[in-house]
This record gives C-alpha cells, structure tokens and sequence, in this order.
C-alpha cells in the first residue's frame, strides 16, 4: 500500500509539474506535500469506498431489499425529520424566471455584501420552489400485480436512488414581508415552510453568526437576509450504498447548492457558499443530533446592496 500511495504521490507531482514554471520551489512544495498524510481518514476513507472491479459494487447490507421492492425506496425517501406539530408556513408558486441560462451562468459570483433587508415570501417561493421544488412523480409498484402502488416523487436536482437525504433549513436573518426572523424547515412536498424556531421580534442574526468563524470584513453575519443550511440525513443513503452513500450525500448537496446559486442570480440576488461553520454549534441550533443527521454546507442569500 506504501509503496502504491509513492507511486501515486509521485505521479501526482508529475501531473502538476508545468505549475512549477509558475510556482517558487518552496511552494511546489507545500502544495504536493499537503496531500493525503500517511494513514490520512480521507484518503483510507476515499480507498475504502471505491468501486472496483473485483468486488462489484459494495453496496449497503440492505441493497437487496431496494433491489426486489422499489417501495422501499420510497419509504425511505419518505423518512423525513418529524416537524409535523410545527407550524406551516405556505408559501407562493415560483415566478417565472426569464433570463436564459447561459447568461445565468456567465454571471453567476459569489456575493457577500448584501442589503440589510429581508427576502419577501414571495422571493422564498421563488428560490427554494425553482432551486428544491417537486418537479415530477411517477408511480412504482413492488411488482406488477401489486396493488401497493406508491407515488414517487422527483425534485429539481438529482439524487442518487432519489432517496433525497439533504434536508434545507433557512434561517431568516431579518423580518422581509411576512415572515419573521427565526428558523425553518422547507417542505418540497409541500412547498411550504415549517416553523422551527422564533427568534427575537426583530432579528436572528445573532445565532447565526455565532455559527460562523467567518471574519465580519469577509463576511458580514449580522447584515446577512437569511441563510441556508443543509443537512445530511445519513441512513436515508447509506442503507442503500453503504459508506459510500455519505460521498453520494455530499454530492448531492453540491446538486442542490448550485440550483440555489444559479436561482439566485437569476432573480438578481447575492449568494455566497459558506464553509466556514461551527458544525455542531449549527447542529444545535438546528435541533438535530449531528451523526445520523449533520450539517453539511451552507449558503447566504440576500439582496444586492443598492448601487452607489
Ligand atoms: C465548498 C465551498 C465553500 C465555500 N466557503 C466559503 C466561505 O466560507 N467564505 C467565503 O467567503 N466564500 C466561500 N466560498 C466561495 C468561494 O470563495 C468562491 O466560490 C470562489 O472564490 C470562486 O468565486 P465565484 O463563486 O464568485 O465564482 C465557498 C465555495 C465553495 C464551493
């Protein structure tokens, strides 16, 4: 394995050799060294969670019960958190966006000065329908003759077994029209919000900038509109694929973030993705146990400041 992990270290530096026409010595360096140490949890994670050809596809034990019961997938797409008792915020269709999308892509940057607003209920209907939104259903059965036929369904991004483990709640920094600073759980099925969490009558920012390590002169908390964290629900993907369903989860996340970016800037929004939280700080205010269910990325959106 050593001697593997060398070669692979030393073709990795030839890989990236004409950087080093651009790069003092010194810091070629550094950049190589700073792959996988020995023994690194990454990397044996990472080996440990390939596909190969000799072993197949490691899936999870429970792979089988996907296989010869499609149901299944269904009930455990359905295994959502349980806010039921919470109260429902509904909010308005999507509006339709007109900017085409390779203008949406061209322009797309990260934003982090935002005005002190809020986001009206409208614009969160807007965002989180187009970016998250229930986008198609079909039917499955577990066999032809079945009549436990379930309705499945599909959401603006992809998901691996379209299990949907990701889980999206806003914390809305600042009263928009309508909603009140606090924190909430969106509801694709329902496009509607559950309400989780009062903050202060004019204000949550607070505990969402305790989340952050995030410097004010990068990122200012305290002016942000609302921001979005997302979660992973673990099991809902690793009974199927095993470990390897936590990379499928991570992906995923990175499917919807981008949804939520290109939204927002098609709607003249500032987003930014934010990396820099305290998990369990954010796991905490979100009221969930950080191992079956864990943040995993979070974003901010807001109106662009006006122009001077
Ligand atoms: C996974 C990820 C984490 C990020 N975390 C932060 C962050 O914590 N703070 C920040 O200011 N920007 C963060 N960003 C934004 C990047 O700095 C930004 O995408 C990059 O500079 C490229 O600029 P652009 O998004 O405007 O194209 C993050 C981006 C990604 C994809």
């Amino acid at each position: 394995m050593d001697v593997e992990l060398a070669q692979l270290r030393r073709t990795m530096s030839e890989t990236y050799a004409p950087a080093r026409t651009t790069l003092l010595d010194s810091h070629f360096a550094r950049f190589t060294d700073r792959s996988f140490r020995p023994g690194d949890i990454a990397e044996l994670y990472h080996e440990n969670t390939k596909y190969t050809d000799h072993d197949g596809l490691a899936l999870g034990e429970s792979a089988g019960l996907f296989t010869d019961d499609p149901s299944i997938e269904y009930a455990q797409a359905a295994m959502v958190p349980d806010y039921e008792d919470r109260p429902l915020v509904d909010l308005p269709e999507p509006e339709a966006l007109d900017v085409p999308i390779e203008t949406v892509l061209k322009s797309r940057r990260s934003r982090r000065t935002h005005s002190t607003d809020g986001l009206s209920r409208s614009e969160l209907g807007t965002l989180l329908g187009h970016a998250l939104g229930v986008t198609g259903e079909r039917s499955i059965a577990p066999s032809e003759d079945s009549f436990n036929a379930v309705t499945k369904r599909f959401r603006a991004y992809a998901s691996g077994g379209a299990l949907y483990p990701v889980e999206f709640y806003v914390a809305i920094g600042r009263a928009g029209e309508a909603l009140s600073p606090g924190l909430y759980y969106y509801v694709p099925e329902r496009h509607a919000l559950r309400h989780l969490d009062a903050g202060e009558a004019d204000s949550y920012t607070e505990p969402i900038d305790d989340c952050f390590a995030t410097p004010a002169a990068v990122f200012d908390h305290t002016e942000t509109s609302i921001t979005l964290f997302m979660t992973g629900a673990f099991p809902r993907t690793t009974a199927k694929y095993g470990p390897r369903g936590y990379r499928f989860v991570l992906q995923e996340s990175g499917y919807a973030g981008q949804n939520l970016l290109l939204v927002a800037e098609a709607m003249g929004l500032a987003a930014v993705p934010l990396a820099s939280f305290y998990d369990d700080r954010v796991n905490d205010l979100l009221g969930i146990d950080g191992v079956n269910e864990a943040v995993i990325a979070s974003m901010s959106i807001g109106h662009r400041p006006e122009e001077t």
